[in-house]
């Protein structure tokens, strides 16, 4: 069934909630503006999400290995990095009637989209947040939260150089919080004012950059495709243009996922050059530079960056997972989710709350447990309504204890997308699922 893609955000924001992936936070006081709290489900997906990324950015590779770096770092950073300076959005306020705010490089024109009411001359706004650091408020106490993950990975390059034995062409990556104080959050979780970054910085010799980042815009476009299996048609790659580039990049693409409200960025693969460690040199007056062993050179390495945002992940999984479906007079929803990515794997239920069925799903669920993510649902009344809510969350695989099992052994598995049921002996369930969920 195709299904109004303008409805599909509306649909999948109200899934959310009702089935505990996403809530509004501090919702019983009103909620907060562009802040979420994630629930359940939606901490498992993210999750795995993570997992994913660390299992083909970290670990599947020799190149790469990992930091966590304090969200709060020395303000000079921020200062070295351009952000204090440059980190900012044009402001326009509405003189009008409604008052509000706008990014002017957002607008169309030049009257207010609200109330039609005059605008303000621009200001340039700073997107960190401030905080200060001690028991004064003064000045120099001043610090902020960090509004990307990546600059930690150029502050504590020569800390990994100098432990760790690796030698160029190296990545570090890191996955965590960051802070913006956005004008125009929207689109749900698409651009909020916390998120989760994941980002790594692939340091090499001058002059293997471009192949470089040909080589991690192909590899990232193909994470999306293939491990989270993405609708290809809805993913796309886009090249900056000169005046789109940020101010550290000479090359920057985006990949883009095709979302309801249009096209929007889910990761950035760019050139960084030796901006950031040049930066950070200059700044700290400590030497950053790498030598080659080899040849003796020493030189700072040029930097190639992938950096995606794990809450536009999840929102893209979410949109182009979401089904619709005419089941005898009734709508089925279904999140197609790859059974990888799904929250639940493998939903146990006995058909009736009858204690002779109890025991023996518990005891699958424990058979299963070890080898996939399940969960055990013997509530929320009649076995369609319970399928229905496992197709909800994205559920592969449900498997129902009835009374028949109690005779032969034999329980029934259910398939989320074609619905079909086939019976195996309790004994056989795992190596059963083994080849479609690993
Ligand atoms: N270190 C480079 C950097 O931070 P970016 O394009 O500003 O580049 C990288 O951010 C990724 O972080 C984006 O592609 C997006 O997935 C995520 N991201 C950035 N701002 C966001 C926001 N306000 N809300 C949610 N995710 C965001």
């Amino acid at each position: 069934m195709t299904i109004d893609q303008a409805a599909v955000m509306d649909k999948v924001v109200a899934l959310c909630k009702r089935r505990g992936f996403v809530y509004p936070s501090s919702e019983i006081y009103g909620g907060i503006n562009a802040l979420y709290d994630y629930g359940p489900y939606g901490v498992a997906l993210r999750r795995n999400i993570r997992n994913l990324w660390w299992r083909h950015v970290v670990e599947l590779r020799d190149d790469v290995v990992g930091l966590e770096a304090s969200i709060i770092m020395a303000p000079e950073v921020w200062v070295a990095s351009g952000h204090v300076d440059g980190f900012t959005d044009p402001l326009v306020d509405c003189l009008g009637s409604c008052k509000k705010r706008w990014r002017a490089d957002h607008l169309e024109s030049d009257r207010c989209p609200e109330c039609g009411g005059e605008l303000g001359p621009a200001r340039q706004f700073n997107l960190m947040f401030k905080t200060f650091i001690g028991p004064l408020e003064a000045s120099s106490a001043q610090v902020y939260l960090r509004p990307e993950t990546a600059q930690a990975m150029f502050v504590d390059f020569k800390n990994v150089l100098n432990s760790m034995r690796v030698r160029l062409p190296f990545g570090i990556a890191q996955q965590g919080r960051s802070f913006r104080n956005e004008i125009s959050p929207g689109n749900f979780i698409f651009r909020l004012r916390e998120f989760e970054q994941m980002e790594m910085e692939f340091f090499v010799r001058p002059g293997e950059d471009e192949e470089w980042h040909r080589h991690w815009i192909e590899e990232r476009h193909r994470w999306y495709l293939e491990v989270l299996q993405l609708n290809p048609e809805r993913v796309r790659i886009r090249a900056h243009e000169g005046a789109e580039l940020a101010h550290y990049a000479k090359a920057t693409s985006d990949i883009e996922y095709h979302f309801p409200f249009g096209w929007g960025e889910l990761e950035g693969v760019a050139n960084r050059t030796d901006f950031d460690l040049r930066q950070h040199q200059q700044h700290s007056r400590q030497d950053l530079t790498y030598t080659d062993t080899q040849t003796n050179e020493r030189y700072l390495p040029y930097v190639i960056e992938p950096a995606a945002g794990v809450d536009r992940i999840m929102i893209t999984l979410l949109v182009d997972a979401y089904r619709e479906e005419e089941v005898r007079g009734e709508t089925r929803v279904v999140l197609a989710l790859a059974p990888r990515l799904a929250p639940i794997q493998v939903a146990v239920m006995p058909l009736s709350k009858k204690e002779e069925l109890i025991g023996p799903a518990r005891r699958l669920q424990s058979l299963l447990r070890p080898h996939f993510r399940t969960e055990y649902d013997q509530t929320g009344g009649n076995i369609g309504r319970r399928y229905r809510r496992q197709d909800e969350i994205g559920t592969p695989f449900c498997v129902t204890v009835d009374f028949d099992t109690l005779d032969d052994e034999c329980v029934t598995i259910r398939e989320r997308d074609s619905m079909q049921q086939r019976r195996v002996p309790i004994a056989e369930v795992a190596q059963n699922l083994r080849g479609e969920l690993e």
